[in-house]
């Protein structure tokens, strides 16, 4: 039987803050393909995460390409930080952004691969006339903020709806999903067309995280 890859981007936010370390090298060692970093302000979401300290003392151990998640309210500010540091994607939300085609187009020209988010209540047709410029789309399956939160079921039918405007622009912008993906909704995810799947406390709560990443990653 054929099997289909996904990429999963474990995120880091669910990992043991006092061993982080020890995070970034089970990934590092695991079939995952990007990390997650999930950077929080305490205004465009109600809680704080991790900044550049913490991203830039471990970036030097981190194997795999960064996938950074900014749930701030001003985000083309850390453009030019996150460049430095090799950032293989950088997503910003829709519900921040004024210019969201200029912000893809200076994210793309600094090297960077451009993503956009949306949140639970925000429709993908406001995409439409955008997807040509965005890399990643991330849809949030739980309201930013917080890891740990159940799965939105609504968000099957974001992802098909985003899979058919997608394949009709003929475009290969990426669908990435964030928030309650474990092995059962990480499948359903795949099947609506879905091609990467985030997930925290599905890979650091299980007895093994580096078959937990495996799981999601090898479908069937
Ligand atoms: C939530 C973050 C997520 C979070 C997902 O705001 O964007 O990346 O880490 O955590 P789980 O997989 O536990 O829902
Ligand atoms: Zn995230």
């Amino acid at each position: 039987m054929q099997r289909k890859q996904t990429i999963v981007s474990p995120s880091l936010l669910s990992a043991d803050f006092l061993h982080l370390q020890d995070s970034v090298e089970m990934i590092n060692q695991s079939d995952a393909d990007w990390l997650h970093i999930d950077v929080m302000d305490g205004v465009f979401v109600p809680n704080l995460s991790f900044g550049f300290p913490i991203l830039e003392a471990i970036r030097p151990v981190v194997k795999k390409p960064l996938d950074v998640h900014l749930m701030v309210v001003n985000p083309m500010d850390y453009l030019d930080r996150l460049a430095a540091l090799q950032t293989e994607v950088m997503t910003i939300h829709y519900e921040v952004s004024q210019h969201l085609h200029r912000s893809m187009t200076a994210i793309r020209a600094k090297g960077v691969k451009a993503g956009v988010s949306l949140n639970p209540h925000t429709p993908v047709s406001m995409l439409e006339d955008v997807l040509e410029v965005c890399d990643v789309v991330l849809l949030m399956s739980v309201n930013p903020g917080f890891g740990g939160q159940s799965f939105i079921k609504r968000t099957l039918h974001k992802v098909e709806t985003l899979r058919a405007m997608i394949d009709r622009q003929g475009l290969n912008t990426l669908i990435e999903v964030d928030g309650g993906v474990n092995e059962a909704t990480g499948q359903a995810l795949v099947n609506a067309g879905a091609g990467a799947l985030v997930a925290g406390s599905y890979v650091f709560k299980h007895r093994s995280p580096q078959e937990a990443i495996r799981i999601l990653k090898h479908r069937e």
